[in-house]
């Protein structure tokens, strides 16, 4: 709808000035070359039409490939000033780099970072010393969170490093890994099941070095897609996360791609539908935590901003209702910051009363998980 009302106005201008332009220099003499640019304006802006709701409609509905651009945006690599063999130039103490290897073959670049009270000796190890060392430090009793991050960018993002250090804070040890594709982490096809796979991999990793009660998840905007999934399907098979925490989520992709800002001028196309949201679940593309956390038992804490203009309020809320649905035995609590704070999309990390939010669902969902497995 902008663009016809956009696009057509200048038109009709530069249509009438041309015309008094020639019609006091060159008089009626040109009247055939201000017909033939207007008729090549006019073919310039239906081809553009053209492309823009038919082809960009078809494109999106046949290729996978581009589906997959757009939402995962992992050739976007920022930044691109930090070697993410050195967490340190993100301005991380007490981190290390390795690297989890999949089932199905993907390697996964991670950071490893010490909570605070350990940061510093763990800075004074070498790069050989520090291998073991953390393996044993993670079993100290300290809290484990795993930082599942959402689409483009790298486990470096200064965002996502401002939250790690929330965690550190709170001595938690913060693992934060790039899906494969991502950063540094190899890997083939990249979709929803190989995120899901990845953040097993992962979860299972730590799980053999640490107390369930203790192994905490956060998912970032896709990333809540992602460690909702993977979080249910662990539970399937008897592994259980003691909680998950969901920054600016989303019900499901279907509603997100329709809600999306960019997807809002294809709206009144009468063959959205069809082409931009059917075709999501042709490509094996639903992250229905909606669908997927009802069959957990997981304390869930969805955090998320007024302002976020990516992911509306609309859908976490959406998805608190979903998960609520479980019933009151059931940790799913929701907390929204105001506007006025300019959260928006990545930066509740900034809210001041973050960490004891951090820390009272910690406590709740240790206490709770007794619960869970009798
Ligand atoms: C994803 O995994 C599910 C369950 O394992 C499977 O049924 C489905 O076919 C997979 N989708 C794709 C696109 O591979």
């Amino acid at each position: 709808m902008t663009s016809y009302s956009l696009v057509d106005p200048p038109r009709g201008d530069d249509a009438s000035r041309e015309q008094k332009k020639s019609e006091s220099s060159t008089g009626s003499s040109c009247r055939g070359c201000l017909k033939r640019w207007s008729l090549i304006t006019l073919y310039v802006i239906l081809t553009l039409l053209f492309l823009l709701f038919v082809v960009v409609p078809i494109l999106w509905k046949t290729s996978y490939t581009m589906q997959r651009m757009f939402l995962f945006l992992n050739f976007v690599r920022y930044p691109y000033n930090v070697d993410l063999a050195k967490p340190s130039q993100a301005g991380i103490k007490g981190g290390m780099n390795f690297y989890i290897d999949t089932e199905d073959g993907a390697r996964l670049g991670t950071w490893h970072i010490l909570p605070q009270h350990l940061a510093e000796e763990g800075d004074k190890l070498s790069k050989l010393e520090k291998k073991d060392r953390f393996d044993e430090w993670v079993r100290n009793g300290d809290p484990v969170v795993l930082y599942m991050h959402g689409n483009s960018g790298t486990r470096a993002a200064s965002h996502r490093v401002d939250l790690y250090k929330v965690f550190q804070k709170l001595n938690f040890h913060v693992v934060a890994v790039d899906y494969r594709t991502y950063a540094d982490s190899i890997g083939e096809e990249l979709s929803e099941n190989t995120t899901v796979t990845d953040g097993k991999a992962v979860f299972k990793y730590f799980h053999q070095r640490v107390q369930n009660d203790r192994l905490f998840v956060w998912g970032h905007s896709l990333g809540t897609g992602v460690s909702s999934h993977f979080v249910s399907e662990l539970e399937e098979e008897g592994i259980l996360a003691a909680g998950l925490m969901l920054e600016a989520p989303f019900n499901n992709i279907r509603d997100e791609v329709r809600e999306f800002p960019l997807t809002q001028m294809f709206r009144f196309l009468p063959y959205f539908d069809y082409c931009f949201l059917d075709s999501l679940a042709d490509h094996g593309l639903y992250f229905a935590s909606d669908k997927n956390l009802l069959k957990t038992t997981v304390p869930i804490l969805i955090l998320h901003a007024e302002d976020d203009k990516i992911i509306p309020l609309k859908l976490g809320k959406l998805l608190h209702e979903a998960v609520r649905k479980r019933g009151d035995k059931y940790i799913s609590d929701m907390k929204t910051f105001p506007a006025k704070h300019h959260y928006g999309h990545k930066f509740i990390c900034r809210a001041p009363e973050l960490p004891e939010l951090i820390e009272n669902f910690k406590t709740a969902s240790m206490n709770n998980f007794k619960n869970r497995i009798s």
